[in-house]
């Protein structure tokens, strides 16, 4: 199986079984998508719905944002748990509001604080359309099984390789789409315990499954 096949399966599986339909998938705007990645770094979808609600209906603009009180800002995040993302946003939304715009490029956006390689790749991919990378938990995971990568992702040179071999998956037509597929497909399958490689759209190109090694990969720190 190519990239090309890979990326046609996970889409028409993301077409049927995706999740499409969520708050930040509506009225898109760079500063939703961005808002919704911050609160989905280390918190689940259902957990993050009632949040996002909740923060983009006091605060709908970055204006809005950069404008109020960081305590408010902390109060709508209360429950969420490491806050210092909540601070982070804040003081990015003040730059932003500064700047006079969204940034739109890849390096102004992991320059601000809070935004990782990754989430700006999430941001340039799902608000911008282009074609670039993310490697968050989740994608680690399905592209190192699907590949059969083995050594602690932690590692710089398992790291690089994965970026090199997500760079190689993303596709130049529906990238947002893809972006989103490979997190649901991580999200939802291909966990981490009891994956559901029987519900895979790419089972059947999977090294990780055709070697019987899904259950040690990623390999964990240790070993
Ligand atoms: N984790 C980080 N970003 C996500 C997204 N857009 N959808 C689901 N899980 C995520």
């Amino acid at each position: 199986m190519n990239t090309i096949d890979f990326q046609q399966k996970l889409l028409a599986w993301f077409d049927v079984c995706g999740r499409k339909d969520l708050p930040w998938q509506r009225n898109i705007t760079p500063y939703r998508i961005w808002l919704s990645e911050i609160m989905l770094q280390q918190t689940q979808v259902i957990t993050v719905i009632a949040y996002f609600e909740a923060f983009t209906k006091k605060f709908p603009t970055v204006d809005a944002l950069a404008h109020a009180p960081v305590d408010e800002v902390l109060g709508l995040w209360s429950g969420l748990g490491y806050y210092a993302r909540a601070r982070n946003l804040h003081k990015s939304a003040q730059i932003i509001a500064e700047q006079g715009y969204f940034p739109n490029t890849l390096e102004a956006l992991v320059a601000l604080p809070g935004i990782g390689l990754s989430t700006a790749g999430a941001i340039m991919s799902i608000a911008f359309q282009k074609r670039q990378p993310i490697l968050d938990g989740n994608v680690k995971r399905v592209l190192t099984r699907f590949n059969a990568i083995s050594g602690w992702p932690g590692q710089a040179e398992v790291n690089k390789t994965l970026w090199a071999v997500s760079a190689d998956f993303t596709p130049i037509d529906r990238v947002a789409d893809y972006t989103q597929a490979i997190m649901d497909l991580g999200a939802t399958l291909c966990t981490r315990s009891k994956p559901q490689c029987v519900r895979c759209p790419v089972n059947t190109a999977c090294l990780a499954r055709l070697t019987d090694t899904v259950a040690v990969l990623p390999t964990p720190k240790v070993s």
